[in-house]
C-alpha cells in the first residue's frame, strides 16, 4: 500500500534499526519527503531510499537548526505541497519529543495526520542495560521525567514527586544539569547509596553503561566522560544490571562498575 496524502509523525526508536516498527519502516520506504532531526541514527537513515527528499531540522538542545515554531510551520507548508510527508523523530514522538506541538499545528490547520509510536529511549536503554524498570520487590512503578531546565526555573525536579524509594526514576536530558539533579534527589530524601545508571547512546554499537550510586554519580560520569545522548536511571532495579547485562557482556569490567 502506498503512502497517503497526510503527515505521519513517526517514532524512530532509540537508534538500533531493528527496533523500528514495521509501520515506521514501510512509511520510510514509501515517503515522498522526510523531515528528521539529530537523534535519528545513521543506520536508520541508510534504510531510506535515495529518492526520498530529506530535510534536516537539527535540534541539539542548545543549538537549534530550526526553532520548534519553524518546524511546525514547515510541516504545514510541506503537507500542502507534497503527497507523503514523514516527520521522523527519535524514540517516541509523544515522549519528550514535542510531537504533540507538531500534531496540534497540523490539526489546527486541518491537515490529516497519523502518529506512529516508537520505542522510547527510557524503555530501550533500560532493556539494553539489563535494568527491568519494574521488578517485584524492587520497584512498584516507574516515572519518566526531564532533567532539562528552563532558564528561569530553579529546580530541575519536583521533590515531592521523586521521593518514593519504590519508584524507578528515568531522567531524559539529564546530563547537562546532573549536579542539580543529584542535589534535588538527595534533598527529596533519596538515599545517597541508591543505585544509579547512566546509559550513553543506548541500543547502538557505541553504547556504554555506568552503574554507580546517586552519591557517586557525578564523579563517575566525569571519569568516563559520558556524552549526550544519555539516559539516567535511578532506583534499586539498577542493582540487577550487573547480572542482566546481556547486550555488552565484554564491557562488564571496563565500564560497568559500582564506584
Ligand atoms: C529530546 S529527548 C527525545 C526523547 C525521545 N522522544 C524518546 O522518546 O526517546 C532526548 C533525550 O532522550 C534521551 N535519549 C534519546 N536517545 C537515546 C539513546 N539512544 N541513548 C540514551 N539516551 C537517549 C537522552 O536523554 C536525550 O537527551
Amino acid at each position: 500500500m502506498g503512502i497517503q496524502a497526510k503527515v505521519y509523525l513517526v517514532g524512530a526508536g532509540p537508534g538500533d534499526p531493528d527496533l523500528l516498527t514495521v509501520k515506521a519502516l514501510r512509511l520510510l520506504q514509501t515517503a515522498d519527503t522526510l523531515v528528521y532531526d539529530r537523534l535519528v541514527s545513521r543506520e536508520i537513515l541508510e534504510l531510506i531510499p535515495e529518492t526520498v527528499s530529506r530535510i534536516f531540522v537539527g535540534k541539539a538542545s542548545s543549538r537549534h537548526t530550526l526553532s520548534q515554531q519553524e518546524i511546525n510551520a514547515l510541516l504545514v507548508e510541506l503537507a500542502r505541497k507534497r503527497p507523503g510527508v514523514v516527520r521522523l523523530k527519535g524514540g517516541d514522538p509523544f515522549i519528550f519529543g514535542r510531537g504533540g506541538e507538531e500534531a496540534l499545528a497540523l490539526a489546527r490547520n486541518n491537515i490529516p495526520f497519523e502518529v506512529v509510536p516508537g520505542i522510547t529511549a527510557a524503555q530501550a536503554c533500560a532493556a539494553y542495560a539489563g535494568i527491568p524498570l519494574t521488578h517485584r520487590g524492587l520497584a512498584r512503578g516507574v516515572q519518566f521525567i526531564t532533567g532539562h531546565r528552563k532558564d528561569n526555573e530553579a529546580l530541575v525536579i519536583d521533590p515531592a514527586s521523586v521521593a518514593d524509594p519504590d519508584q524507578t526514576l528515568v531522567v531524559y536530558m539529564g546530563l547537562a544539569n546532573l549536579p542539580l539533579i543529584v542535589s534535588d534527589l538527595l534533598n527529596a530524601g533519596r538515599a545517597a547509596d541508591t543505585p544509579a545508571a547512566m546509559v550513553e547512546r543506548g541500543t547502538t554499537s557505541r553504547q556504554r553503561n555506568i552503574v554507580t550510586t546517586i552519591g557517586h554519580l557525578q564523579e563517575t560520569v566525569e571519569r568516563y566522560a559520558i556524552q549526550s545522548p544519555a539516559m539516567l536511571i535511578i532506583g534499586p532495579v539498577v542493582s540487577l544490571a550487573e547480572e542482566l547485562n546481556w547486550f555488552m557482556p565484554w564491557a562488564q569490567e571496563m565500564e560497568l562498575k559500582y564506584a
